[in-house]
């Protein structure tokens, strides 16, 4: 592991998280930058209070690691930087159901930069849940269907339910090799291969267990934090037990297609031409699976 001189790491809970001490991220170079990346590999959100940052600084340091992207269906008119993405609660901008960021792209984004500019004085707090410990403690039977099967995701919260993409229920870490639960409350709609009723079931289960509280972290913000996360193995969600106003910026790290853990065996259930094809819990599958169809 490299190291920065005065970089103090203090661990916040056994499964996931780590707040580093005695930073400054409006400039940092190679090293701090490399430090950032072998720190977010082993503890999968990073939080560094007690910074200064602009708006072109926050920008900057999210360029460090990769190409900055823009929120695909969100308007953006509270910053005048197109990169930043702000979310206030006073618009409405309350992130609290758990998710991993964007996963109704093709390519959900790496990793999120968040800069806490206003927080209330009690409450707020955000979560983040470990999402290879959660497949990790799965027993072998269901770790078995769990790879061997899909799931569609859309863009509801957005209003956009023709926003869809299909991954797997588990991913491999490009970089640590590790394998994720990838189903969130918020963006997941349908495990493709079983039928409505198994789905609701099965994603139901599954979307709860991976917010068991031994597989997350709690953390207290105070103004000025900045949190660093990797998308690609965490989910995460607001407390909405606050009061006033609560602003964050963001900038998002552009996405990666998320790799199987093995071959999918199975047909999407409504290429089967059972009866339930015409059901309503299958016309959105429909519709995904013909848009496939008519894009090749
Ligand atoms: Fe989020």
């Amino acid at each position: 592991m490299s190291q920065v001189k005065n970089w103090e790491v203090n661990r916040i809970a056994a499964s996931l998280g780590a707040e580093i001490h005695n930073t400054d991220l409006a400039c940092i170079g190679g090293d701090e930058v490399q430090v950032i990346k072998e720190l977010l590999l082993e503890h999968k959100v990073l939080f560094f209070p007690g910074q200064t940052i602009s708006l072109d600084q926050h920008v900057e340091l999210g360029s460090h690691f990769g190409e900055i992207e823009s929120h695909p269906n969100l308007q953006n008119p509270y910053t005048d930087h197109d990169k930043v993405f702000e979310l206030a609660a006073s618009t409405g901008g309350i992130a609290d159901e758990w998710h991993t960021d964007l996963t109704f792209m093709e390519e959900p984004s790496v990793m999120s930069v968040l800069h806490m500019v206003t927080c209330p004085e009690v409450g707020g707090d955000t979560m983040w849940t470990n999402l290879c410990q959660a497949y990790d403690e799965l027993s072998e039977p269901m770790k078995d269907l769990c790879e061997s099967v899909n799931a569609l995701h859309d863009a509801l919260p957005h209003n956009r339910t023709d926003k869809m993409m299909v991954h797997p229920v588990v991913r491999i870490h490009p970089e640590t090799g590790e394998k994720a639960l990838y189903v969130n409350e918020h963006f997941t709609r349908r495990i493709v291969e079983m039928n409505a009723n198994e789905s609701e079931v099965f994603l139901g289960y599954l979307t709860r267990w991976v917010q068991s509280p031994r597989f997350t972290v709690r953390y207290s913000w105070t103004p000025r934090t900045i949190g660093i996360w990797d998308n690609r193995c965490t989910q995460h969600m607001v407390l909405n037990d606050f009061e006033g106003e609560r602003i964050i910026h963001r900038v998002t790290i552009m996405g990666d297609q998320p790799r199987r853990a093995s071959d999918s065996k199975y047909e999407p259930w409504t290429r089967r031409g059972n009866k339930s094809d015409t059901s309503r819990q299958d016309r959105q599958l429909k519709a995904y699976y013909r848009s496939l169809s008519q894009a090749n």
